[in-house]
């Protein structure tokens, strides 16, 4: 078994892919992650579940998404973490409105820091796996504080991705664009320690995962090609499909990247006027990279979302994502209902 420090010097040594200040990043996530995972795995007993904020006033988000106590505290753990390493330029998060720059009082590095800090919070109150989510671009070396704009960098730009879920074990999954590969933390040791290289997504599969409850909102070829798994046996599909649905983005695929399946969150009625109901910066795009790198497709239904030219840092996406020939057939039939004037 190795550990993740040791992991990213090999892969420093064979691709020349994880330089020191790079692997500093990840492993202060990394650390960053086991304090979360320690703060949620406390749950009623750290009196951290519920709402932020106070009985009359509960804590919003920039989204206008009520802030639960988790919410905020990772936020804050990933943070103070980055702040005095001297490895970034400043970070994003799905917490805050604007870029939140490096302290004064620490050197400034190059790289940039997105996070999602604990996805799936709606799960937290009920004990099941929530995940943080993370993606680091390089930094303007021109600029001495960057901007909003610095952040707006097409996914293809991503250095590294990956995710944290809480799960009953706490694994970390990682690229830093040479294969995908997870890490399980070792409690007793306090480190994570590579447990599956080289994850693969089967190509084909048999489960959908998707939030059914939304079929009415949807466009004509998404309720289209649900219908057609729905079928099974006895539609054009010639075969049943299972469905699992978490409602933690970190979990769904995180199944997905173990066994296959296809994720979606499409564009609806209903989030048709933000572009989508998951962030582009900090779910989709990482979440992509490592799809991707796990021989996965990753699209918005129209295009790839790696490719993606981002407008705004809390930008929306619609997501497809996981085993190839399911993401293309769902992609092949959004092409087809535009060309034919349908939507
Ligand atoms: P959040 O980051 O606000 O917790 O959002 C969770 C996301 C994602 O993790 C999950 O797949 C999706 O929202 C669930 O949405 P529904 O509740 O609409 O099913």
């Amino acid at each position: 078994m190795i550990s993740l420090t040791q992991f990213l010097i090999e892969e420093q040594r064979t691709h020349g892919a994880v330089n020191a200040d790079l692997r500093l990043l990840i492993e202060v996530v990394a650390r960053a992650c086991k304090r979360i995972s320690i703060a949620v795995g406390k749950g009623a007993l750290g009196g951290v579940l519920g709402e932020a904020g106070t009985a009359d006033s509960i804590s919003v988000n920039v989204q206008g998404e009520a802030q639960k106590k988790l919410d905020v505290i990772s936020n804050e753990i990933l943070l103070e973490a980055n702040a005095w390493g001297g490895h970034l330029a400043a970070c994003a998060s799905e917490e805050m409105q604007d870029p939140h720059p490096i302290p004064d009082a620490y050197p400034k590095g190059n790289y940039l820091l997105l996070f999602d800090p604990l996805d799936g919070s709606s799960n937290i109150d009920v004990n099941i796996s929530v995940g943080t989510i993370f993606s680091v671009l390089r930094a303007n070396d021109d600029r001495a504080e960057p901007n909003t704009q610095d952040f707006l960098q097409p996914g293809t730009s991503q250095v590294a991705a990956g995710y944290c879920v809480y799960g009953p074990s706490t694994m970390l999954v990682l690229t830093t664009g040479h294969g995908a590969h997870a890490f399980t933390l070792d409690r007793e040791l306090g480190s994570f320690m590579l447990t599956a290289r080289n994850l693969r997504i089967p190509q084909d599969t048999r489960e959908f995962a998707i939030n059914m409850s939304n079929r009415r909102f949807w466009e004509a070829p998404m309720r289209r090609y649900i219908d057609e798994l729905l079928a099974g046996t006895e539609g054009p599909r010639g075969k049943d499909f299972n469905m699992r649905w978490v409602a933690s983005m970190v979990a769904d695929v995180h199944r997905i990247l173990t066994r296959g399946g296809i994720f979606i969150y499409p564009i609806d009625s209903k989030t048709r006027e933000q572009g989508g109901k998951l962030r582009l910066m900090y779910e989709a795009n990482p979440m992509a990279f490592i799809v991707e790198q796990a021989g996965g497709a990753a699209s918005t239904g129209r295009e790839r979302i790696l490719e993606v030219t981002p407008q705004k840092l809390h930008q929306r996406v619609p997501v497809f994502l996981g085993s190839k020939n399911e993401v293309e057939i769902a992609t092949q039939y959004h092409h087809a209902a535009d060309e034919a004037g349908f939507i």
